[in-house]
């Protein structure tokens, strides 16, 4: 198979499954012709939009050609003043004029990738297209890189446009991209949300006019990622079309699905043109983001696939690439600020030994005076009243007891109450004829000077290579306020000249980017981070929504996922450790509470869930996700060689739906097996109904009952099934829920937030 093929001035790029077409017209535009399956390259002129006569208003291209109008041309870049009134891709103003006429000059392929100038790209591409075109009134050149992933089945766009002229012009907007694509019944499904509320899907049907999505807020943001997905309204998660988006980008960002009158979809994205005015001066570039394009007709889950297999072979990078990442406990959730040196080895690190755990990670509150969030911010001296020793001595310690050790920082921020503040005023980032705004009572430092970056860099290099660090949680916690769209961009070269500073050359530490939870979820951080802290939210119901959100776009093996404590600290709702279990499962697992607080009982079941997710955890981060959307309950299925099923119930009903098990991509001729992972029940689920098993009559709600609860469970009904892959893939029947009948142990036990995981193994 020929990757990019040129021939009759038509360009054919190839995929596995994907043909992507456009070809240079008469007057040397690059006419888009063709997104989606595979077709012929001779296939052009059929599957072009035929503009044979002039419509109503529009404006001719040419004098002498009446039938020409741009308008109603699909582009490959959309620009304005010569007919197009699409929204256009470009917006550059030189001498008062906005127009500009990219025309085809030359094109070059080449074998692999050409790198972002000062921007994170992906890498290992197969070849690349460099398509040169030219505005000859105005001087400026653009040139359009499209690089093929013929695997992966995803195609990368982005733009660079030159000042060929000797004048200097005002740059507002350079879109990464612009796909005009011609569908009937489009259906964007964006993912938006708030911190605690990460991409929550949101789709809306697209309608004639425009419907954007983007930050403004200085990071990638919780508020709407940038990823994003069009479907046909008839499309499922296992059947139909779809075109996924994303930006290789961690700032403000935008992306726009415009449908014209002639129900053209122009659809782009790039860097916010909010605020944003870059002086172009005579001979200088300027480069887009890099933009991730794909496109299924199986379904949702297949486009979500693609966007898998890419992130984990060509975006994510270091010795953890496609490495199983280790099981964490994280000092948050359990102490905050609030420790000592004692209470991090005693409660925390032995306990975690003794479970299971891998890697102990302190986060925030080692430094400075760092006892609130008021504090501290910059400095990188250890607080030795609650690590006496230092970070050197904490860190042999619990390698000695046999786990890793990561520590968390803010290096993007600091705290006017420092000692970094009181000698270094200037790095703060303020407009300084206003007075501050705080957020989180912290200011960001100007990672637009080059003195500040190295203090970051001179800082976080020492804390690693002297403490032996192997892990980095690196946050950032608050929005980016007052400042102008190109600032922020120069802001986010920054931190990436500082994130490849200190990472590229040690490939050994593992890096989870965190940005208070999910505001920073994004590709442009995955090139450095291998994972990232999904979400402040760790309730697992509203994780269920977070985590189901992100797959969409990101592999498992990018999502950080913690138990936490019950009832949940924010939604302040009890939910069985078992299924705050089955949804962490489902990513990068940790802990984030107070080991010492668990009880006899969960901790044996602790003990077997770590036990267990290692045991498969290959599975758990790299196996094929879906997400299922046949029954009531939200379905997590993931699969390599062996298939890990999880029905999540939300409300119980007294008289509950017979519910099925739906698999994926299963052999049809093929007999499996499918048991339910063994679990216990606390006793006082249970209530009264205690008194039925008991001997003695106990008060469910006293003593006895709260003590046995702490040492003994019930165990749940380990259910059995053997099927053939196509009934599988049909959809078996499971045993009865209880319903207060009557039990027996074929009968599953619901409970509110409760969960069942179920392991799949093919019958030799
Ligand atoms: C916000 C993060 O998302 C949390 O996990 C934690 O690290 C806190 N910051 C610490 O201040």
């Amino acid at each position: 198979m020929n990757i990019i093929d040129f021939k009759d001035n038509v360009f054919l790029l190839s995929t596995k499954e994907t043909s992507y077409l456009f070809r240079v017209d008469k007057y040397g535009h690059l006419e888009h012709i063709h997104y989606g399956p595979k077709v012929r390259m001779e296939d052009w002129d059929a599957l072009s939009l035929k503009h044979k006569i002039l419509f109503g208003s529009t404006v001719m291209y040419h004098e002498r050609d009446d039938i020409m109008t741009l308008d109603s041309v699909a582009q490959e870049y959309g620009s304005y003043g010569q007919g197009d009134f699409k929204e256009a891709s470009i917006e550059i103003e030189g001498n008062g004029s906005y127009t500009c006429d990219f025309r085809y000059v030359s094109h070059e392929i080449v074998e692999g990738n050409v790198p972002v100038k000062d921007l994170p790209s992906s890498y290992g591409a197969a070849q690349t297209l460099i398509v040169h075109t030219a505005d000859d009134i105005n001087g400026l050149k653009l040139d359009l890189y499209y690089s093929v992933y013929p695997e992966e089945d995803v195609i990368s766009r982005r733009a660079v446009l030159i000042n060929g002229s000797r004048k200097t012009f005002t740059l507002h907007r350079l879109m990464s991209y612009c796909l005009d694509l011609f569908e009937k019944d489009l259906v964007m499904m964006d993912f938006s949300g708030a911190w605690d509320k990460e991409t929550h899907l949101n789709e809306k049907e697209l309608k004639q006019g425009t419907y954007t999505i983007g930050s403004r807020v200085g990071f990638s943001s919780a508020k709407c990622n940038p990823g994003f997905l069009i479907r046909r309204k008839d499309t499922t998660e296992d059947h139909g079309k779809a075109w996924g988006f994303n930006l290789v980008y961690s700032g403000n960002h935008y992306s726009s699905v415009s449908k014209d009158e002639y129900s053209i979809h122009r659809i782009q994205g790039g860097i916010s043109p909010e605020r944003f005015h870059s002086e172009l001066k005579a001979g200088q570039s300027f480069e887009t983001p890099e933009a991730i394009l794909t496109f299924s007709d199986r379904g949702l889950n297949h486009l979500s696939h693609h966007f898998h297999d890419f992130i984990n072979e060509h975006i994510v990078r270091s010795d953890w690439k496609k490495k199983e990442r280790p099981v964490l406990i994280n000092s948050w959730e359990g102490f905050g600020f609030d420790f000592k040196k004692d209470d991090l080895i005693r409660k925390l690190a032995r306990n975690a030994v003794s479970l299971g755990m891998e890697l102990f990670v302190l986060d925030d509150g080692w430094f400075g005076r760092r006892n609130s969030d008021k504090r501290g911010l910059g400095d990188y001296n250890c607080n030795i009243r609650k690590i006496p020793g230092g970070i050197s001595s904490l860190s042999s310690e619990i390698h000695k007891l046999g786990l890793l050790f990561g520590i968390w920082v803010e290096p993007e921020a600091i705290n006017v109450d420092s000692k970094l503040y009181e000698n270094h005023p200037e790095y703060a980032l303020w407009e300084k004829d206003r007075p501050p705004f705080y957020g989180r009572n912290e200011l960001l430092m100007d990672l637009t000077n080059p003195e500040v970056r190295d203090y970051i860099v001179d800082n976080v290099s020492r804390l690693i290579d002297d403490n032996k660090v192997d892990y980095i949680k690196w946050d950032m916690n608050r929005m980016m306020n007052a400042v102008s769209g190109e600032y922020n961009h120069e802001y986010l070269k920054g931190l990436y000249d500082v994130l490849g500073r200190l990472f590229l050359p040690r490939p050994w530490v593992l890096f989870e980017s965190c940005s208070s939870g999910g505001n920073r979820f994004d590709l442009g951080m995955l090139c450095y981070s291998p994972q990232i802290w999904s979400s402040d939210d760790t309730d697992p119901i509203e994780r269920i929504d977070i985590q189901k959100g992100l797959s969409y776009l990101y592999p498992l093996s990018t999502m950080g996922a913690h138990v936490s404590q019950s009832p949940h600290m924010q939604t302040l709702r009890a939910t069985p450790l078992e299924t705050r279990f089955n949804v962490s499962a489902y990513g990068c697992l940790g802990y984030e509470l107070d080991l010492s607080l668990l009880s006899r009982l969960e901790r044996i079941e602790v003990a077997k869930q770590i036990a267990f997710y290692k045991q498969h955890r290959h599975t758990f981060q790299y196996g094929r996700f879906y997400r299922g959307d046949q029954d009531e309950y939200e379905t997590f299925e993931v699969k390599d060689d062996e298939t890990m099923i999880t029905k999540f119930r939300r409300i119980v009903h007294a008289v509950p739906v017979y519910d099925k098990l739906y698999l994926h991509d299963l052999d049809d001729e093929k007999v499996y097996r499918i048991e339910s992972k063994p679990y216990l029940h606390n006793l006082k689920q249970f209530g009264h109904l205690i008194n039925f098993v008991s001997p003695v009559k106990l008060n469910s709600e006293g003593k006895i009952v709260d003590t046995l609860s702490k040492i003994k469970g019930m165990e749940a009904s380990i259910q059995t099934y053997e099927a053939s892959g196509a009934a599988l893939k049909s959809g078996i029947y499971l045993n009865n829920l209880f319903l207060g009948t009557g039990y027996n142990d074929n009968v599953r036990i619901p409970l509110d937030y409760g969960s069942d995981m179920y392991e799949v193994k093919e019958i030799q």
